[in-house]
């Protein structure tokens, strides 16, 4: 079967090279539908009849269920598929995978996938408008937004803020994505780690990037912080010192030199004790996991507004 042609507008890969007015739109909406998420406000209720594919090939708590939910919220179907139990166990590919799922009648996709450049690979396959929910060392670009977006509410603009991204860099998706999302609203984004995670070819990337392995001499410097975990599945553990806690952690002893303004996030799942300390991960003022899980459910409709509308109107 001959894939469908697609607007690529209806797809999002990659947060790489989107426009900061088209970052800003998607934003808006996220904010804009975030009432929803907290229950005090109801979209009119539809059932569209469209069905969304989420192929969730790899692990995850948080990407999955939201976007579950936000396809619940929009009036749409998820049909789910995980690693587990799937024909993926006996060897078949991703593009099979997805293609045969497309087959089926799916007015988008939604896919998590080990394969760096996978999710691109689907949209390419099966010509359904398709989201990457985290594709290997890739990308992922709805945690971008909901990070923007959590970033934002606390800091309003984001022209000129310096935001820390502490940990795996090299092996963190959530690090590129939150690098192209960030510097293109404007802020600087200071990358800090033990140096074979974050090489400092990085900071030759863009002058809104700066590499730092010296996490106390920038912790002052900091508007925001954003803790990552390290990428034990994609072999990272082999480049980390046993004092790891010591030198990259988000200790209490840390955070009681942020001034009281400056948050922490981290996209889970944490590893408490090492990327950050219980202390820190139950101060909800200054740690903001459960407000960017809620921002994740209304950017993942916000963006799937923006896949599935068009499809359904024509
Ligand atoms: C991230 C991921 O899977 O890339 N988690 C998530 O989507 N909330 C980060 C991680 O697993 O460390």
């Amino acid at each position: 079967m001959r894939p469908r042609m697609t607007d690529p507008n209806r797809s999002l890969l990659t947060l790489r090279g989107l426009d900061a007015g088209t970052l800003t739109s998607l934003l808006d909406r996220t904010e804009s539908l975030l009432p929803v998420v907290r229950g005090v406000a109801q979209l009119p209720r539809t059932d569209s009849g469209a069905v969304v594919g989420l192929l969730f090939l790899e692990n995850s708590t948080r990407t999955r269920c939201s976007f579950e939910t936000a396809v619940h919220r929009l009036g749409h179907q998820p049909v789910v598929l995980t690693g587990q139990g799937s024909s993926v166990g006996k060897g078949e590919s991703l593009s099979d995978t997805a293609a045969n799922i497309a087959a089926m009648g799916m007015q988008a996709l939604v896919v998590r996938t080990p394969l760096s450049g996978g999710a691109a690979l689907v949209a390419r396959v099966t010509g359904v408008p398709t989201i990457n929910a985290g594709d290997g060392r890739h990308e992922h670009p709805t945690q971008g937004l909901l990070d923007a977006s959590t970033l934002r509410s606390h800091l309003g603009s984001l022209k000129g803020k310096r935001i820390l991204i502490v940990g795996d860099i090299l092996n963190s998706r959530v690090a590129r994505s939150n690098i192209h999302a960030l510097t293109t609203l404007g802020a600087t984004v200071v990358l800090v780690g033990p140096p074979p995670l974050v090489p400092w070819v990085f900071a030759e990337c863009a002058p809104q990037i700066e590499v730092a392995h010296d996490l106390d001499a920038v912790l002052e410097t900091a508007d925001a912080i954003m803790m990552l975990r390290i990428q034990l599945e994609r072999s990272a553990g082999k480049s980390v010192a046993s004092d790891y806690r010591a030198a990259f952690g988000m200790t209490s002893t840390r955070a009681s030199r942020l001034p009281e303004g400056v948050p922490v996030l981290h996209p889970g799942p944490i590893n408490r004790g090492v990327e950050l300390d219980d202390e820190v991960a139950a101060d909800l003022a200054r740690c903001l996991v459960l407000e960017q899980v809620a921002r994740g459910v209304s950017a993942r409709m916000a963006v799937l507004e923006r896949g599935l509308v068009p499809a359904l109107s024509t």
